[in-house]
């Protein structure tokens, strides 16, 4: 995560430095005990819930979680790269670094030609801009802007243009500028025809600039004012345009979807706009192109709460889907908001208005279950009785892998009462699902991770084997030898709670590089915010300066026998399933091992 700022350096700009003092310039804080206290920047609230460490040089929020050191703090408060806020804190500490800033990149140097690039696409975009709203050959386009809806404000936030139709228009335009025709090909702005001539590639469109993530054009989409084809013609890959990584409006989004815990997901660009003059600022989209992994790791770099908004149609209903599957199993918390008769968000909004969009249709959103039960009716009547069983069995499967025993009876009764069946043989058709789908893959029904909304309160109480985990991880941020001690103890087994054991696993290669204990610094090294928040929040977790070893084992047995606790739990529902089956010897065989870890479980 560091990249190539030398460890040395970010110690000695955090040892220079004291995190109340560059916290206390956003936040007002009041001490009490050792620790500050405010309100968390990154939430609204009325009581004062976030707190500084400046023994630990960490703070924390436990009202909404956010969590770090000074550098993610600014990272968070700024919008900026890691490399920026360093660079921006190294000056405040007077240390020199050797950071190219600006046009700098978080993850690679930006070569010359890159930097050129750039130039480019932010010169053409104030001139497209300039085409479309003060002069005369923009007039049509303008006017089609209007009819569709788009205000003065949105084209000016979205410094939407036009560019002329011309076939060289752009090309001599940008050469008078002092670039030549091979780096603009390669800019993906003129195209090639034969050895010497190139030509516009984009002509008589109305023009919206791509931006990355820090804001920078990158590309362009040009949309036809008539009925060309294609609807938007974009930018071809480039060295500055990836797109399968650029989400639409994310550097605008990313602190309203910070503010409010969430972004929503459009499938066109133009529902950003359209859902940002209808008040929804959190609005991004990709660009035409599915959801992919590279989307939804930037997406998760600030939140984990995505609420899907698709156009209406069966193709946007399927991409939803495939969307809400993919963020749900990178850890996201999705929703889905369903627009109706076949709309997109932009049709919606101009037919119904903004009021009704937000209320409606994003205030109503579906959670991911329910919209699973909208989605298996596509393409199905449910009038006959053949492909109404095969939709309840089909939902019954998703039910299953429901992990909260009172979610999978709401949507039990919901199917009870949508088809008049009895709630008790749905129940016992699902365990049986449940049963058949486990063996292909074993899974437990406990939930293992985290609550996610952590409750207002600092004084938390969590299950004797969550507390366990903490604690030892509390411990082993302090120490390098507990550490080994527990991983030794440990053996093959994991912790309980999986972002305890992704943590454990980042701190034991923190310490493998031989770094000191520091869970200011280690932060650093967690990819992930979630992680970095919860190191912060056991941080904030008062434990003794040592630990002795039997503590230690104490809380290695508090995890195991949770595990055990879980393994019999499994082999109890197991059981009672051979019973029904009339499978006696099964069922023995069962209770005999059952017994046998319950015996263990005393030791
Ligand atoms: P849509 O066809 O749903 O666009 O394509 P839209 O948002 O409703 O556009 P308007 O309202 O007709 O102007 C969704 C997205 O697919 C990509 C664009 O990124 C668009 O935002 N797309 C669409 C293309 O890249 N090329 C096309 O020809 C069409
Ligand atoms: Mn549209």
């Amino acid at each position: 995560m560091a990249g190539k700022i030398p460890e040395e350096t970010i110690q000695q700009i955090k040892q220079s430095l004291d995190i109340a003092e560059v916290i206390g310039d956003y936040v007002q804080l009041k001490k009490q005990g050792r620790n500050y206290f405010g309100l968390c920047p990154f939430h609204g609230e009325n009581s004062p819930s976030f707190s500084v460490s400046p023994d630990k040089q960490i703070y924390h929020c436990f009202g909404c979680g956010a969590g770090g050191n000074i550098f993610t703090f600014i990272t968070e408060m700024e919008n900026v790269s890691f490399q920026e806020a360093v660079s921006k804190l190294a000056d405040r500490a007077g240390v020199s670094v050797d950071i190219q800033i600006p046009g700098e990149r978080p993850d690679r140097a930006v070569s010359k030609e890159e930097d050129r690039m750039l130039e480019a696409h932010e010169l053409l975009t104030k001139f497209y801009h300039h085409l479309l709203v003060n002069t005369k050959e923009g007039q049509e386009a303008l006017q089609y802007l209007q009819e569709r809806g788009f205000t003065k404000n949105e084209v000016e936030t979205f410094q939407i243009g036009w560019s002329l139709p011309q076939w060289n228009f752009t090309t001599t335009f940008l050469q008078k500028r002092g670039f030549s025709v091979e780096e603009l090909e390669r800019a993906g702005l003129i195209i090639q025809k034969e050895e010497d001539s190139y030509f516009d590639r984009f002509r008589g469109r109305i023009m919206f600039p791509l931006h990355d993530d820090k804001g920078k054009v990158v590309a362009f989409s040009g949309r036809a004012l008539h009925e060309e084809k294609p609807k938007y013609l974009n930018s071809p890959e480039t060295a500055i345009f990836n797109k399968s990584r650029l989400l639409y409006n994310f550097h605008r989004a990313r602190s309203a979807i910070r503010k409010q815990h969430g972004a929503i997901l459009f499938e066109g660009f133009a529902d950003v706009i359209a859902a940002a003059s209808a008040g929804i600022e959190a609005g991004i989209a990709t660009m035409g192109t599915s959801l992919t992994d590279a989307h939804i790791q930037q997406i998760k770099r600030i939140t984990d709460q995505v609420i899907i908004c698709y156009d209406g149609d069966s193709a946007g209903i399927q991409a939803a889907y495939r969307a809400s599957e993919m963020l749900s199993e990178s850890g996201c918390h999705v929703k889905v908001a369903m627009i109706p008769d076949k709309m997109d968000p932009d049709d919606y909004i101009k037919k119904h208005g903004a009021e009704k969009f937000r209320d409606n249709i994003i205030g109503t959103a579906l959670t991911l279950m329910a919209f699973k039960m909208e989605y298996f009716k596509q393409g199905k009547n449910l009038q006959d009785e053949g492909q109404k069983l095969a939709y309840i069995e089909e939902v019954l499967k998703e039910i299953a892998k429901l992990q909260k025993a009172v979610e999978r009876d709401y949507y039990l009764r919901q199917i009870a009462d949508q088809f008049s069946l009895s709630l008790d043989a749905l129940k016992q058709q699902e365990k049986q699902v449940f049963f058949k789908e486990r063996k292909k893959q074993p899974v437990n029904r406990e939930s293992l991770t985290l609550p996610a909304a952590i409750p207002q309160t600092t004084q938390k109480l969590y299950p004797a084997y969550q507390t366990a985990e903490r604690r030892l991880i509390a411990h082993m941020l302090k120490d390098v030898d507990t550490a080994y001690k527990v991983k030794e103890l440990m053996g093959s087994e994991a912790f309980n709670i999986d972002e305890h054991q992704a943590i454990f696993t980042y701190l034991l290669g923190f310490y493998e590089e031989e770094n000191e204990p520091d869970s200011s610094i280690f932060i650093n090294f967690l990819p992930d915010a979630n992680l970095r928040r919860l190191v912060s929040d056991i941080e904030m977790m008062m434990v003794s300066e040592y630990v002795n070893d039997e503590e230690v084992h104490d809380y290695i047995k508090e995890i195991f026998k949770y595990r055990k606790k879980l393994v019999i739990k499994t082999k109890k529902q197991q059981q009672i399933a051979a019973e029904k089956a009339k499978d006696y010897q099964t069922a023995a065989q069962l209770a005999m091992e059952i017994v046998k870890l319950k015996k263990e479980l005393k030791v």
